[in-house]
């Protein structure tokens, strides 16, 4: 079994948006209550517990450069994009602390989780924190209502996508009630791909470009979202938990219907039999990940994740957009798809 021991070299235009939108971050999380901003402040890689300074590895940061460049591929210099970039690393965390709680992961960032760190009850009140600090934040901004509209949207299908991941969690591997493609679809395209695509779509709309440029947009990153979520999925299976910052086979113990296991199970292989045998009597993970593999699991979500990548650079071709942030958002979809998989 080939295992990812590094990641592709993630490209200078993270670094550069994080640069343009740290200051204006570090700021709207300086008004929160001291304890809650410390919590934020810990998850953002900021400070320890108890808050001290610290440079600990904070997120990617691709939904605040989705967010730059949406604003850049309008005509616009970034900054333009930063309270978008802002909201939506605000309501990612948001949705991270939360995520940890329901996932019961106790590592991200390759560090304990808030929860973890800081117990349940206040991460919650973390999360809840940095949602109404994303509103705020966009309730500024001169195209606030619309914006406003945008996340809202946005925070919806989010909220959906992460209900359906846990009722999907509860239904059976095989038989009638197994889990469909097209429900993961859907369910990965609100859970990760609706914040992705109001992301670069918000940018774009502060950058002021027209109605059909940010619908475009958005389209764009909500199948770049399906397409991030099935790497999320190859890798919380197959990556080094000393790269991608997050547990091992946390998923698979979690009965969570990813992608590489449910094209295992539907494929034509004797070994798919076997594995759905394997998978309801909750044995092993790492003997369920050698099945998944040998089903061709994780090569067709390979397939599947470039399948999207497809569809956005699509998309991406069909609206003017200015050559440079083109360029960079080009660089972006290959760093996310990471092409060691
Ligand atoms: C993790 O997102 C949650 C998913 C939607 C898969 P990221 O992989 O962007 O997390 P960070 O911000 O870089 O830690
Ligand atoms: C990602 O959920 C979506 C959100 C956090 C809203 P996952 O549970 O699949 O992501 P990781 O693997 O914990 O980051
Ligand atoms: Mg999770
Ligand atoms: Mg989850």
């Amino acid at each position: 079994m080939t295992v990812l021991t590094s990641a592709v070299a993630a490209p200078e235009v993270l670094d550069r948006c994080r640069g343009l939108v740290r200051p204006a971050l570090q700021d709207a999380v300086g008004r929160l209550h001291p304890w809650v901003g410390e919590m934020a402040g810990y998850a953002f890689g900021w400070c320890e517990v108890g808050g001290a300074p610290t440079r600990a590895a904070g997120g990617k940061g691709v939904r605040q450069a989705l967010a730059v460049l949406g604003a850049e591929a309008a005509g616009s210099p970034g900054l333009t994009g930063v309270p978008a970039a802002v909201a939506v690393e605000l309501v990612h965390t948001f949705s991270l602390l939360h995520d940890d709680i329901m996932d019961g992961d106790a590592a991200r960032r390759r560090r304990p989780t808030v929860w973890k760190a800081y117990g349940t009850g206040p991460a919650v009140l973390a999360g809840d924190a940095l949602f109404a600090l994303a509103v705020e934040t966009l309730a500024g901004v001169s195209a606030g209502p619309e914006a406003l509209r945008l996340l809202s949207v946005a925070l919806g299908d989010l909220v959906r996508g992460q209900a359906d991941d846990l009722l999907l969690a509860a239904r059976p591997w095989t038989g009638p009630r197994r889990v469909r493609p097209v429900e993961y679809r859907t369910t990965a395209e609100h859970k990760t791909g609706a914040l992705l695509g109001c992301a670069v779509a918000l940018g774009a709309l502060l950058g002021g470009a027209p109605p059909t440029v940010v619908a475009a947009l958005d389209r764009a990153g909500r199948h770049l979202g399906v397409a991030f979520q099935i790497v999320d999925d190859v890798l919380g299976i197959w990556g080094d938990p000393e790269v991608t910052g997050k547990p091992v086979h946390g998923d698979l113990r979690e009965r969570k219907k990813t992608f590489p296991v449910l094209s295992a199970l539907d494929s034509p292989s004797p070994v798919a039999g076997r594995l759905a045998a394997l998978l309801e009597s909750d044995a092993e993970p790492a003997r369920a990940a050698a099945l998944i593999e040998e089903a061709g699991g994780r090569s067709a979500a390979v397939t599947e994740a470039r399948r999207h990548i497809a569809a956005v650079d699509a998309l991406l071709a069909e609206v003017p957009l200015e050559p440079a942030a083109r360029g960079d958002l080009r660089s972006l979809l290959d760093f996310l798809v990471r092409r060691d998989l």
